[in-house]
């Protein structure tokens, strides 16, 4: 299993650290195999990574430069930062990246060895017009995207399930990860209001290989406590 923590804008450097003494001594001291990693902010990279894997949720796609307010691949050098999140809904939406901005980063970081956690997943509207307009809303952001990356992952977040409690039901993330999966073997996450309360349930769906956790992860003994379920159904499944 695959379990990922999107700070997004939250937590100090000081906070983070707190946090990431916290889950490292967690993921050692009970031998966790699962993949764990988490995404602070800029200003939190930082980290001796021992156990957990530290990844940055955005970098803009050239080694260095004049790109005011971007941080670049030098920067990511500097903290041995090898693990980015493209094409999160937040920035599809919210700060207007388009797919060929998208594929242009996707690009530029594959090119660098960077395992890529990819996000793809639906507004409400498009849920609500019905499985064929989903799917063709999803393969319309695989565009300029190499399904066949040997370090991609995929992360489906419906966009109405993410911060607003709601998540789709078992059937509708199986239907999605099953028609994903046709066209990839790469993990499969699911994202979008995964707490302690679902965690497990989702992550024991088929196809689903691990999950995106944004709120619910801003505490590490949740964080925690949802890794220890992923480590119980691996465990259960060997
Ligand atoms: P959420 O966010 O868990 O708060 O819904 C998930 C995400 O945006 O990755």
């Amino acid at each position: 299993m695959i379990l990922c923590a999107n700070f997004k804008a939250n937590k100090t450097r000081q906070e983070t650290r707190a946090y990431m003494a916290v889950v490292e001594s967690f993921v050692f001291a009970n031998e966790i195999r699962d993949t764990v990693i988490v995404f602070p902010p800029f200003t939190a990279l930082e980290h001796d990574p021992r156990n957990v894997l530290i990844g940055v949720q955005n970098a803009y796609p050239a080694l260095k430069g004049a790109f005011t307010g971007e941080i670049t691949l030098e920067q990511l050098d500097e903290f041995d930062v090898k693990t980015i999140l493209i094409g999160h809904s937040e920035r599809r939406h919210i700060l207007g990246e388009t797919q060929e901005e998208i594929a242009q980063k996707f690009r530029f970081f594959a090119q660098e060895g960077f395992v890529i956690v990819y996000c793809v997943g639906e507004p409400l509207e498009v849920r609500e017009a019905g499985d064929e307009a989903l799917m063709a809303y999803v393969d319309a952001q695989y565009v300029g995207i190499d399904l066949t990356y040997p370090d991609l992952i995929i992360a489906y977040e419906p966009v109405w399930a993410i911060g607003t409690g709601l998540v789709p039901t078992n059937d509708q993330i199986q239907a999605v990860h099953a028609s994903i999966r046709a066209k990839t073997s790469a993990p499969l996450l699911y994202g979008g209001s995964v707490k302690v309360e679902n965690a497990q349930e989702i992550m024991a769906l088929s196809n689903v290989d691990g999950v995106l956790v944004g709120s619910a992860a801003l505490s590490a003994s949740d964080f925690c406590e949802m890794i220890a379920q992923a480590t119980e159904l691996t465990t259960k499944g060997e």
